[in-house]
């Protein structure tokens, strides 16, 4: 008889092009999976975010499929399927994807999408997929 842990709900795999399939709304992260109070999330963007900053969190953006520029205040960073990109705590930071692009987010669970800015595009609480 084996002892029961929560742990076991995440020991099956995570097919992420099922978990992409399940929704096609833009800048509305899903959480897919916990670990060490980080969320892993899965995102569609399309069109211009706002201009943002995390005061606490960074941010790992993980391009699946398509692309998107995240724009700096300096500069404009590129990101293509397989790239990856870390925008550190405190960075102000905006997505732009002309088409449709599918990110994985991993950043911790109290992050909020928008930051310090709020507003309409704001998700506070995520669904579980
Ligand atoms: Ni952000």
């Amino acid at each position: 008889m084996g002892r029961f842990s929560l742990s076991n709900i995440y020991m099956d795999k995570i097919c992420i092009a099922e978990k992409l399939g399940l929704f096609a709304d833009h800048w509305n992260p899903r959480i897919v999976a916990e670990l060490n109070g980080q969320h892993v999330k899965l995102a569609k963007f399309k069109g211009e975010f706002v201009w943002h900053k995390h005061d606490d969190e960074d941010e790992l953006f993980y391009v699946l499929e398509g692309s998107f520029c995240m724009q700096f205040r300096d500069k404009n960073v590129a990101l293509n399927k397989g790239d990856m990109l870390v925008v550190p705590r405190g960075v102000e930071h905006r997505p732009v994807a002309k088409e449709e692009v599918s990110v994985m987010l991993f950043e911790p669970a109290a992050t909020v999408n928008t930051g310090n800015a709020g507003g309409e595009l704001t998700r506070e609480k995520l669904d579980t997929i």
